[in-house]
């Protein structure tokens, strides 16, 4: 499955495939892979490497998980991309603003957005999802930025939090 992935990910036509069917086919492919493993490590690295893969408007994608041993505050996850900041406070960013609210943030200017962390100067619009688990207990937040600006929409959002629903919820 991950070779096929892989090979599939090089070919020329499927960059120009329209989002919203993309964000359904890789769902599809997501499930597939994770079928039988339950270990949250492992579904947020193939989570983060397939959707990563998936889409060319994605710069950096990542969780930042719930540390469970600190008052309000994330820690780095899995993710692909540029290094990435290690600890983000709730409240702190866009990230710290989706675990606060439990909103999905939609950042279509990061430099407008009061508090933003600068992890990568290239980064000029994002999308944040909170995570939730089974029981409804926020887990974590999916990062996405990307060095084009308004480079996510509703399209996204629809997408990315259905995908994030079905994996851990
Ligand atoms: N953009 C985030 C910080 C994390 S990095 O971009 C990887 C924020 O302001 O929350």
């Amino acid at each position: 499955m991950a070779e096929a992935f892989n090979d599939k990910t090089l070919a020329a036509d499927f960059l120009s495939k329209d989002r919203a069917a993309r964000y359904a086919e890789v769902a599809g492919e997501i499930a597939s892979v994770l079928d039988g493993e339950p270990n949250v490590t492992a579904r947020m690295a193939t989570v983060a490497s397939m959707l990563a893969n998936s889409f060319d408007h994605y710069f950096w994608t990542g969780f930042y998980v719930v540390d469970p041993t600190k008052e309000r505050e994330l820690v780095v996850g899995p993710y692909q991309g540029t290094l990435g900041c290690l600890r983000i406070a709730f409240g702190r960013g866009v990230c710290g603003a989706a675990a606060e609210t439990g909103q999905t943030q939609l950042v279509p200017d990061v430099h407008a957005f009061p508090g933003h962390i600068a992890c990568d100067s290239r980064s000029e619009s994002e999308i944040v999802v909170p995570v939730f688990d089974r029981v409804g207990q926020l887990i974590a937040v999916f990062d996405v930025d990307s060095d084009k600006p308004a480079a996510f929409d509703a399209i996204d959002q629809l997408g990315l939090e259905t995908i994030l629903k079905t994996t851990f919820g």
